[in-house]
């Protein structure tokens, strides 16, 4: 009997914001395949997870060459998916991690994609994102009543930035690690700097915290960045 695929989303950081549903699928993976990046992301999130995991348990390292569109595929993505076929076609299941939720800005959604037309069982076990954990650690409201919110990744182009955040109330910048300044500028443009808060690696025993981003602006950010800011501060106001 062929295994099952498992993407399951590990949270942020802290190994407590696992759901019991990803603590349980855990338990029966047999294989884990884990994203060889620079960014480092894959490793985070086996780190998290490492409390839930078997202990035998069989790590395949994938490179997964970034593509801007996933019709750009390389011999290197086919690859990985015979792999992967493989090893469920011997009975074992096996699971991708991802940081956050898994549907949500992540190398799964990839993986998902190369999966979703073969013979396979999917399970996608959805995670916390890192920027609700951050709302909540922060008490800081994403969006109340009729506030409408843009999620934004900061790699998109100036343009598109400029349009999400004139139509929003509310904003979650996300991938801020390359281009922070100009963030911190548009920011300061659309009046958003002063009321926003950056949390760096939520949930780590490394986590920081930033009130004042225009003041920060020229230090390095890690990758595991991300701004929430909103135009209007309203009845509940973030705890400074
Ligand atoms: C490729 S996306 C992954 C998003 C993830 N799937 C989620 O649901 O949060 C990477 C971005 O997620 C955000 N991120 C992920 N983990 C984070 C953490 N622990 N603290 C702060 N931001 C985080 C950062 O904006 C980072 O640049």
């Amino acid at each position: 009997m062929s295994g099952v695929f498992y993407g399951i989303g590990v949270g942020p950081g802290d190994p407590e914001l696992l759901t019991v549903k990803a603590i349980h699928a855990m338990e029966h993976v047999d294989v884990l395949i884990a994203p060889k990046t620079e960014k480092k992301e894959g490793s985070v999130a086996l780190s998290i997870a490492e409390p839930y995991l078997k202990k035998d348990i069989e790590i395949v390292y994938q490179v997964f060459p970034m593509v801007k569109d996933f019709a750009d595929s390389t011999e290197a993505w086919e690859q990985n998916k015979e792999e992967i076929l493989r090893l469920l076609q011997a009975g074992k299941n096996v699971a991708f991690l991802t940081l956050g939720d898994p549907m949500f800005y992540s190398t799964y959604i990839y993986v998902y994609r190369l999966l979703e037309h073969e013979d396979v069982k999917i399970e996608t076990i959805p995670g916390i994102p890192a920027f609700t954990a951050i709302g909540s650690q922060l008490g800081y409201p994403i969006v109340e009543g009729n506030d409408v919110l843009s999620i934004i990744p900061a790699t998109a182009e100036p343009e598109k930035i400029e349009q999400a955040l004139q139509g929003a109330d509310n904003v979650v910048l996300m991938k801020v690690y390359k281009n922070f300044p100009e963030i911190a500028d548009i920011l300061a443009r659309h009046h958003m700097a002063k009321q926003a808060v950056m949390v760096s690696r939520c949930g780590l025993p490394d986590e920081r915290r930033i009130n004042d981003i225009e003041a920060h602006k020229e230090e390095p950010v890690n990758y595991l960045s991300t701004i929430l800011s909103r135009k209007n501060v309203g009845e509940s106001r973030r705890s400074e």
